[in-house]
C-alpha cells in the first residue's frame, strides 16, 4: 500500500497498477451519483452487503454541472463559495471523511467534537456537515433553531445506525417490560435503563430520553454505563453490540450476563431466565468497517513488527479488542499517536481515511491500518466534492438544500438524553433529581 494521505489517490494508484495493494471498491472514486441513481444499496465499500432499510433517505440527481466538473473546477468553486459565504457558513468534517472533502472543513473531529462545534458556532446561518446522517441530526439537536444543518448527500447514512429502528426498539422494550415489570426495586433502581450509542437515529435518542436513558459515544461509554447502573439494575444497549460488550467486559461484567437481542426473534432469541440474569442486553448491531478487523491481522502485525503498538476502536469485535494493546475512540487514537515521543510503529484498527491521514501527519512514526484491504466507510464516502460545491453554491443563491431537521416531538427527549450524556462525569454517577422516571415523558429545553 502507498503512504499517500488520500485514500482516493491510494485507490486510484492500486487500480491503475501504480501501487501494490488491494481495495474493496473503485466505483466511488469518480461518480457517486451513479450509485445514488442506481438500485437502493449502501453502495460500494465496507457496508455494501448490509441490507439498506426501506425508507432510507435517497439522494436525487444533482445538476449535471457538478457531476461533470473536473476536480480542479470543483476545488475553485468550493473555495470561491466558501470565501463569499464567510462566517455565514461553517463546514464540519468527520475524521473518516475523505481528504478531498476534509480539506475544506473549518473543524475536523469525531462525532462528539463536531456536535460540540455545531453548538459553539451560533453565528453561522448554516452548518454543512460532511459526515453521516445521525451526526447531522445531532448537530441539528444542539444548534440554534434558526441554524440550518445541511448534509451534502442525503444517502450518507450509517449502516450500523440503521440496524435498530424505532419500531423494533419499541417492540423490544414492550417485551422487556413484560419480563421485568415497570416498577423500581426496593433500592429505587429501575429494572432496565436504555442506552443508545451516538450512532443512532434521532428518534432512538428520543426513545431513551423518554425512558430515563442516555446517549453515549465511544469516548464516554464507560462513564455512561456507570451513570446507567446508578439508576437501574440492567442496561439495554443499542445498536452496537461490540461497543456494549467491550465496555461492559472492561467493567467486570461476565459474558453470560450479556445476552444478544435479535429483533427478529421473540424475546430477542432468549429465554426469560437469561433475561432476568442479564446485566447488559446487547442489540444485534455492528459496524461493517470495524467488523473487518481480526486477531489474525494483529498476529501478523506483531510477527512483522515485534515492537508494534496495536490500537483498535471499541467497535471492533471483542477478541480483537482483547488482542490489541489498547482500544479507544477515534480521538483517543489520534491523541495516543500525538503523545508518542519516540518514533513508534502503530497498527491501527479503524477506518482507513483517518489512519492514512495520521500516517501522513506523523512521518516520524510508522502507522498502518491492520486491514490490508483499502476499504473505506462507504456511507461517509458518499460525500464527494461535487455535492459540497452544490450545497455551498446553492446557499449563495439563497437556497438551503438537504436540510436535516429533527421534529419537535423527537427533539425534546433526544436533547434531554444528549444533555444527560454531556453532564455525566467519569467516576461520578449522581442520581439527577430532574431525570424523569423511566416511562415518563421528559421535558427538555433547547440549550
Ligand atoms: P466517533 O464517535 O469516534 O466519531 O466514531 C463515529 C463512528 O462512526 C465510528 O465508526
Ligand atoms: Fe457507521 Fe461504521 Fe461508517 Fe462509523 S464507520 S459511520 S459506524 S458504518
Amino acid at each position: 500500500m502507498t503512504t499517500s494521505a488520500s485514500v482516493d489517490l491510494t485507490i486510484r494508484d492500486i487500480s491503475s497498477g501504480a501501487a501494490r495493494g488491494s481495495t474493496c471498491s473503485t466505483t466511488l472514486l469518480e461518480a457517486p451519483w451513479d450509485v445514488d441513481a442506481g438500485p437502493s444499496t449502501y453502495g460500494p465499500g465496507a457496508s455494501q452487503a448490509d441490507p439498506l432499510p426501506t425508507g432510507s433517505p435517497r439522494q436525487g440527481q444533482i445538476p449535471e454541472a457538478y457531476r461533470t466538473a473536473s476536480r480542479e473546477e470543483l476545488d475553485a468553486r468550493i473555495r470561491a463559495a466558501k470565501a463569499q459565504l464567510g462566517e455565514r457558513v461553517v463546514v464540519l468534517g468527520h475524521f473518516y471523511q475523505r481528504d478531498e472533502v476534509v480539506q475544506y472543513a473549518d473543524y475536523v473531529g469525531d462525532s462528539f467534537q463536531l456536535a460540540t462545534a455545531a453548538k459553539a458556532r451560533r453565528d453561522a446561518e448554516a452548518i454543512v456537515f460532511c459526515g453521516v446522517h445521525f451526526m447531522a441530526e445531532t448537530a441539528d439537536l444542539l444548534s440554534a433553531p434558526e441554524q440550518a444543518v445541511i448534509l451534502p448527500n442525503l444517502a450518507a447514512g450509517c449502516s450500523m445506525a440503521d440496524m435498530a429502528d424505532i419500531d423494533q426498539v419499541e417492540e423490544c422494550w414492550e417485551q422487556l417490560m413484560e419480563v421485568y415489570g415497570e416498577e423500581p426495586d426496593a433500592d429505587g433502581l429501575a429494572p432496565i435503563i436504555p442506552v443508545t450509542y451516538m450512532n443512532s437515529a434521532a428518534d432512538l435518542k428520543g426513545f431513551v430520553g423518554r425512558h430515563g436513558g442516555i446517549v453515549c459515544t465511544s469516548s464516554n461509554a464507560r462513564t455512561v454505563l456507570d451513570w446507567a447502573f446508578a439508576r437501574g439494575r440492567r442496561v439495554l444497549f443499542f445498536p452496537d453490540q461490540h461497543l456494549g460488550r467491550n465496555t461492559a467486559k472492561a467493567m467486570g461484567i461476565g459474558l453470560e450476563q450479556m445476552p444478544l437481542w435479535n429483533p427478529r426473534r421473540p424475546l430477542g432469541g432468549n429465554d426469560e431466565r437469561t433475561l432476568q440474569d442479564a446485566k447488559v442486553v446487547l442489540w444485534h448491531g455492528f459496524c461493517s468497517v470495524h467488523k473487518r478487523f481480526t486477531t489474525a491481522q494483529i498476529d501478523q502485525a506483531r510477527a512483522e513488527h515485534p515492537d508494534v503498538r496495536v490500537i483498535v476502536h471499541p467497535e471492533c469485535p471483542m477478541p480483537v479488542v482483547d488482542a490489541a494493546d489498547e482500544a479507544g475512540s477515534t480521538d483517543y487514537i489520534r491523541k495516543a499517536i500525538e503523545a508518542a515521543e519516540e518514533p513508534t510503529t502503530f497498527a491501527i484498527g479503524t477506518e482507513i481515511n483517518l489512519v492514512q491521514r495520521l500516517a501522513a501527519q506523523h512521518p516520524q512514526h510508522t502507522i498502518f491500518c491492520l486491514d490490508p484491504v483499502v476499504c473505506p466507510c462507504s456511507t461517509m464516502y458518499r460525500i464527494h466534492p461535487g455535492y459540497l460545491a452544490w450545497v455551498l453554491e446553492s446557499l449563495l443563491e439563497g437556497e438551503v438544500i438537504n436540510r436535516i431537521t429533527v421534529g419537535q416531538d423527537v427533539a425534546e427527549p433526544a436533547r434531554l438524553a444528549l444533555e444527560r450524556m454531556l453532564a455525566a462525569k467519569p467516576g461520578a454517577a449522581p442520581v439527577d433529581a430532574e431525570a424523569p422516571a423511566p416511562g415518563k415523558q421528559a421535558a427538555g429545553a433547547r440549550p
